[in-house]
């Protein structure tokens, strides 16, 4: 008897563990997706649709070595970029525009989307962080 309750609670918690597991995934998927779309939309025409960029003028970001800094990805996406910057040891300096009109659901796709694709990623960049970071910005 007490063989089977203890079995039992075992199996259930497997269970669960299992039910968060694919619960996580399934949203990664659906933030992928979504991000991939809003890439597409927002920034492909700069960077390109496979994220290599373009020549000296766009960035890429494919293999970005900028793309460690999170942080500052999710503050430049909502509030654009200016002045030089160098990435993988090649310097830039056009403007990226601002987007207002993203929420931070958007920019919690796109940049699942971006880290998932090109920078190693295997997890969903959620809103809560989105929005703490976003509070953290510096006034552009
Ligand atoms: C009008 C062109 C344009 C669009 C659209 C644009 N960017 Fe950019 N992006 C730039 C430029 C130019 C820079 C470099 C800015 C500088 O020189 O200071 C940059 C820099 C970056 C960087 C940091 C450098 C790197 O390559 O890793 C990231 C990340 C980035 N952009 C992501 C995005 C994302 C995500 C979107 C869509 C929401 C987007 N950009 C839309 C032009 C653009």
């Amino acid at each position: 008897m007490r063989e089977t309750v203890w079995i039992s609670f075992v199996f259930g918690f497997v269970l669960l563990f299992i039910g968060c597991q694919s619960q996580e995934e399934i949203k990664r998927q659906k933030y992928i997706t979504e991000g991939k779309q809003l890439y597409k939309t927002y920034c492909a025409n700069c960077h390109q649709p496979d994220g290599t960029g373009l020549a000296n003028l766009y960035p890429p970001l494919n293999g970005s070595d900028y793309l460690v800094k999170k942080d500052s990805v999710i503050c430049l996406i909502r509030h654009g970029q200016q002045g030089p910057i160098v990435v993988n040891g090649q310097p830039y300096n056009r403007i990226m525009p601002a987007n207002p009109q993203l929420s931070e659901l958007e920019i919690a796709e796109i940049v699942t989307y971006i880290y998932n694709k090109w920078g190693n990623e295997k997890v969903v960049t959620d809103i809560k962080t989105v929005r703490n970071q976003l509070n953290k910005c510096p006034k552009p």
